[in-house]
């Protein structure tokens, strides 16, 4: 277990995937080297994620497992939201650990480390005191075709259940010199398709003199040469302004896909949740989204069982899911979350009704879904590539609308990265099976 080597494991959303390369990219600009597996490191990092209950246990599982370590050499660190959630409280669940930094400390990791290194037994970053975001030279992305960015930070909303204001600190945005300068890098360096990343990425606001908008800075990435693909996520109804749709509308680089989670299609649970909108407010952004000049994806989150959520509520929802018809959706039951408004709420929905609540809204997403993948036989997509099936022999593609589509094609290597035009052949209700139509 040579000095400066470190392991790291992420759980989690694209932000915390992202927020990892840029550590690992930290961490070896500081003369570390990353190995593949906990026991062979030195310093053994788990970048974490607090947003449901299930996700907070699975660090402490982690640390469990290494308990026996502590004290022979190997250090333990925590990151990410748990850490920012749980702060110094987690030196007592688990003592080996001797690391514990919230996202908005990042910045402050190499000082940190030499901190660690030098013999400290426990450090900390966990100010929200931030108006800085993490940008750093040295992030070391994972796909070499595809790049995360992240233009917005934190969150300044107030969703009864959610953590993530407390986790990641108050809304900032970078500035859109910074923003564009990094998007015309990752072009130049041969990336093709870029995704803004932002717990509301829509709520953007530019905070240099130029005062860009979300929907003025998407309309300029997408004219940067060499994107062919630029997508962006998560959108707050809220602020999904028909501008966007209108930038979206006049550039086709600007993929065709729109996340904008609902959390439920009852006023009264979406009150209760603080979401700042109605479901006819929420109903008016998905028609400017079916008006538009081309057909965008729509994919959402959805909570079932909020403390309060009746069956009427509950059916609301299903009525919402008849009406949007989305091409793909996120379901969770509702789970408690510390320092959260929601956790005041009489009424709370016992976790059997929760579970049936859940299985009714999957099963009817379910029929949605091969419904609108069937619809779409026989059309021609392009797809970038993103891998190969060894054992279907197939390659995995991806559809501008987000969605998977598996191809053959007689060439069994070299597709990595590119774009093909694919015919779909079949569908299924969460991928497309297609072969081919052109040989590049
Ligand atoms: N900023 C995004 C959501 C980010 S969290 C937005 O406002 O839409 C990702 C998803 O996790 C949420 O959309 C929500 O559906 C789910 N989620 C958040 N907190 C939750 C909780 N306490 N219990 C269950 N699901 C939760
Ligand atoms: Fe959480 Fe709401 Fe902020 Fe989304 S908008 S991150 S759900 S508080
Ligand atoms: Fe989880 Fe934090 Fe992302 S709570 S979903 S890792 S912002």
């Amino acid at each position: 277990m040579p000095a400066k080597t470190f392991y790291i494991e992420t759980f989690g959303c694209q932000m915390n995937a992202h927020d990892s390369e840029k550590v690992i990219g930290t961490l070896l600009a500081e003369g570390y080297q990353q190995v593949e597996t906990p026991e062979a490191a030195h310093l053994v990092l788990y970048n974490t994620c607090s947003i449901r209950d299930k996700a907070e246990q699975k660090v402490f599982s982690r640390l469990q497992q290494f308990k026996r370590d502590a004290g022979k050499g190997k250090l333990f660190g925590v990151l990410g939201c748990v850490a920012q959630q749980e702060g110094e409280k987690i030196f007592d669940r688990a003592p080996h650990v001797s690391l514990v930094a919230g996202s908005a400390s990042y910045t402050r990791l190499p000082e940190l480390l030499v901190q660690l290194e030098t013999g400290h037994r426990r450090v900390t970053g966990l100010s929200l005191d931030t108006d800085e975001t993490f940008d750093t030279p040295f992030t070391r992305r994972d796909n070499p075709y595809r790049a995360y960015l992240t233009i917005i930070e934190g969150c300044d909303k107030s969703c009864a259940y959610c953590v993530v204001p407390f986790t990641r600190g108050p809304e900032r945005s970078r500035t859109s010199e910074s923003v564009m300068a990094e998007a015309r890098r990752l072009a130049d360096q041969g990336y093709t398709e870029i995704q803004l990343l932002g717990q509301n990425v829509n709520s953007y606001r530019d905070p240099s003199p130029a005062g860009w908008d979300f929907a003025a800075l998407l309309g300029r990435i997408a004219e940067i040469p060499g994107l062919r693909r630029v997508r962006y996520t998560t959108s707050h109804p809220r602020d999904f302004v028909k501008a966007i749709v209108d930038a979206m509308d006049a550039s086709p680089v600007l993929c065709d896909h729109v996340h904008l989670p609902v959390q439920s299609g009852s006023d009264r649970t979406l009150a209760a949740m603080d979401r700042l909108y109605t479901r006819a407010q929420y109903l008016e952004r998905i028609e400017w989204l079916k008006n538009a000049r081309r057909r965008y994806s729509i994919t959402s989150d959805i909570i079932v069982g909020f403390p309060g959520e009746t069956e009427d509520d509950f059916e609301q929802t299903l009525d919402l899911l008849d009406t949007v018809q989305y091409d793909s959706l996120f379901s969770f039951k509702y789970s408690p979350r510390p320092n959260t408004a929601a956790l005041a709420l009489p009424n709370r929905v016992t976790e059997d009704e929760q579970q049936r609540r859940l299985a009714i809204l999957q099963e009817k997403q379910r029929a949605i879904q091969i419904r609108l993948n069937a619809a779409m036989v026989g059309n021609i997509e392009e797809v970038m590539v993103e891998g190969r099936n060894h054992a279907t022999a197939q390659w995995i593609g991806r559809t501008s609308s987000n969605r998977t589509l598996n191809f053959s094609d007689p060439r069994t290597e070299g597709l990595n990265g590119q774009y093909v035009q694919v015919r779909v052949t079949r569908s299924g209700p969460n991928s497309l099976v297609g072969e081919s139509v052109t040989v590049v």
